[in-house]
């Protein structure tokens, strides 16, 4: 996620009026918070970038009952995925021929792998948009 929320449980309730936290991520976004009984909710105020690896760091401060510092690496997710974004306009254009049991059974869209054929991730001059291919598409 870039915007979620990161729960951290201490073992004894926080102060309510906990005002000031300071906390740092890495590459630097702003944080907001807030104290829920025995959690600290800790969330970005904008939105993180996709695909990068973040670290999140909090010092013993007053009002925190934390003996030494704590570090939190995460990676937040990709902006585009397979599952989510791609395969389903496959599905919706391109499946109904590129399966085994369609038109065109050999060349295959039907699945992440059968994909690959065409596609280098993280490589935008996909084959699959290739005009070489779209103009035999044109009906
Ligand atoms: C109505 C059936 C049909 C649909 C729908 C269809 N295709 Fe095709 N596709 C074909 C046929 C037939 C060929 C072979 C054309 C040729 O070789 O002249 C082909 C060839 C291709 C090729 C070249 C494959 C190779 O390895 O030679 C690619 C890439 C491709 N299609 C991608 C797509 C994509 C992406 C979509 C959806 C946006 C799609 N096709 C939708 C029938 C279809």
């Amino acid at each position: 996620m870039i915007d979620g929320v990161i729960r951290l449980q201490f073992d004894r309730p926080l102060d309510p009026n906990l005002q000031r936290l300071a906390v740092q991520l890495e590459p630097p976004a702003a944080v907001i918070f807030d104290v829920q009984g025995d959690e600290l909710l800790l969330k970005p105020r904008d939105p993180l970038r996709f695909s990068t690896d973040y670290t999140l760091t909090i010092a013993p401060q007053e009002g925190l009952p934390l003996e030494q510092a704590i570090q939190l690496r995460f990676r937040t997710e990709p902006q585009f995925t397979y599952e989510r974004d791609i395969k389903p306009l496959l599905e919706a254009s391109c499946v109904g021929c590129h399966q085994p049991a369609g038109r065109q059974r050999t060349q295959l869209l039907d699945s992440y792998e059968a994909v690959l054929a065409y596609v280098k991730p993280g490589d935008p001059k996909s084959e699959l948009i290739d005009p070489r291919w779209t103009r035999r598409h044109a009906t």
